[in-house]
């Protein structure tokens, strides 16, 4: 009998894009489509761990026995993190969070103003949830995971924001445009170094991943 890898763990997911509002019918998102952080959601779920997974705005289906929170902005997401991560042994950020929201919302949509003047917007940075969570105190905080999208530079990036963001383990991905398609690459950056999953579908390389976070935790000491 082989005991599933992450019974009894309970593991925290964030996925998507966030939408952060101008005005009620305007925002500024990105083409996160969601995929991988569902699919690290089934994969963990099939390995055993009860699983919460905090999701912007997508059209996806929530993966079965999946505990799904729904948001809309980086400030939702947040709210929706901070408390349920002190529950959570592992937490996977793979959300694609807004760094920057309008420093006001419009009760009303805006309108044009018949003088051929474009409005102007000023913006405020939303706050890290993943670095929020990543600075619990030792034995509230669940071991986490990061992502990294970058259009160069992967490795070298993914290792200042393991160092940055203070987590035992950053997942870049190697593409190639992963937003919306179903198949990735995936680069491992963590202090023994670097490890490539090679290109396939995002189930295969979420399951994969699920393996390699099993083993690393297994590793860890306790709180
Ligand atoms: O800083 P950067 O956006 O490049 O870092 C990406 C990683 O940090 C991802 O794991 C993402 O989910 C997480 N993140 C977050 N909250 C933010 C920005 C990024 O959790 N406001």
């Amino acid at each position: 009998f082989q005991p599933k890898l992450l019974a009894g763990r309970r593991v925290l997911i964030t996925a998507g894009p966030t939408f952060e509002a101008i005005d009620p019918v305007r925002g500024i998102t990105n083409l996160s489509s969601g995929k991988m952080g569902f699919a690290i959601a089934r994969a963990a779920q099939e390995a055993g761990a009860q699983v919460t997974l905090v999701a912007g705005p997508v059209h996806l289906p929530t993966p079965r026995h999946v505990a799904r929170i729904d948001v809309q902005s980086a400030r939702q997401m947040f709210d929706a993190v901070l408390p349920a991560a002190d529950g959570h042994d592992v937490f996977i950020a793979t959300a694609a969070v807004a760094d920057w929201r309008p420093a006001a919302e419009n009760a009303h949509k805006i309108k044009k103003d018949g003088k051929k003047v474009a409005p102007t917007f000023e913006l405020t940075e939303n706050p890290d949830i993943l670095a929020s969570v990543a600075a619990l105190p030792a034995g509230r905080r669940p071991w986490c995971v990061g992502f990294a999208a970058e259009s160069q530079d992967l490795a070298r990036h993914a290792r200042e924001k393991l160092v940055r963001k203070n987590v035992p383990l950053v997942v870049g991905n190697l593409g190639p445009a992963t937003f919306g398609q179903d198949h990735n690459t995936l680069l491992l950056v963590d202090a023994r170094g670097e490890r490539e999953l090679p290109h396939g579908p995002k189930l295969t390389l979420a399951r994969r991943l699920v393996q390699e976070i099993a083993e690393r935790l297994a590793a860890t000491p306790g709180p």
